[in-house]
């Protein structure tokens, strides 16, 4: 090093104040891991990532998350009426909401159901709980964490009046076909929250899992087909596009809707 060069000290930089490290980031938000079950060995359908939280969803997290937010931690089960403030209220579980818009424009179409929407991912429940406070919605809650715990450990049995799984991740890779929501363990667990009659709706841009959902429903003792031919539906008019959707309708891809019955 040339003699008159000290060594250079890192400039000040304003910073946060430092959390401690299981300190969480949002005090009265949505935490981290509600079942505290990262560890457990438990093929998962979703990616745990790190997306960045805009400041205007910090805020919508901060102020609306005690009122509409709910973690799914898996120690206790639901009470729908009392969670939505209304006892009659058919509710059907949305799985994957992503950023939301989708939800809330169904929500705002159908103000006499509620809608439970599920999802991980941090930005989307801030931006889905400032959509739903900017159009005035009382109908949507946001849960957050693992659809398959809520249903397993947190719905009561004939709860749900309809499911929704809109472009679930298609995890394309062979090897991780593994991952994909739409499997028959998965059905079973669906069908027992789910009331007689009640639908389930899903929709993908990819064409083999479509077919992988067309085949596993169709196997399902006690989901029947809606369309009398056996095969997809069209997009009901009361699904609006969905971002991924978007996304795969540039790329040139097919949609296809699945409306299966609870028998
Ligand atoms: C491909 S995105 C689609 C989002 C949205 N439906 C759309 O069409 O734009 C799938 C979403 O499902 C969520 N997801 C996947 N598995 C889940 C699970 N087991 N519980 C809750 N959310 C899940 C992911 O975090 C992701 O946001």
């Amino acid at each position: 090093m040339p003699e008159n060069h000290a060594p250079t000290q890192p400039t000040a930089q304003p910073t946060a104040p430092p959390r401690a490290r299981r300190e969480p980031m949002f005090p009265d938000g949505p935490a981290p891991d509600p079942a505290g079950s990262h560890h457990e060995r438990r093929i998962r359908s979703f990616q745990p990532r790190r997306s960045r939280v805009t400041t205007g969803q910090a805020e919508a997290l901060r102020r609306l998350w005690p009122k509409w937010g709910l973690d799914i931690d898996g120690l206790h089960r639901l009470d729908l009426g009392e969670l939505f403030g209304d006892p009659k209220l058919p509710v059907v579980l949305e799985i994957g909401f992503g950023m939301g818009e989708a939800t809330a424009r169904m929500a705002a179409a159908d103000p006499s159901t509620g809608i439970l929407a599920c999802d991980v991912h941090t930005p989307g429940q801030g931006n889905l709980l400032a959509l739903a406070e900017r159009e005035g919605l009382e109908n949507i809650r946001v849960a957050n964490g693992d659809a398959i715990i809520l249903l397993r450990e947190m719905l009561a049995p004939d709860s749900l009046s309809g499911l929704r799984v809109y472009f679930p991740d298609p995890w394309p890779k062979k090897r991780h076909h593994k991952r994909r929501l739409i499997q028959p363990e998965f059905l079973d667990l669906a069908a027992t929250r789910l009331a007689p009659g009640a639908l389930l709706h899903c929709a993908t841009d990819w064409e083999p899992y479509a077919e992988q959902m067309l085949e596993v429903l169709t196997a399902h003792p006690r989901f029947e087909n809606t369309q009398p031919d056996g095969g997809f539906a069209p997009r009901p008019e009361f699904r609006p596009l969905t971002r991924f959707e978007g996304q795969g309708l540039d790329k040139g891809h097919i949609v296809r809707d699945l409306l299966f019955r609870r028998v």
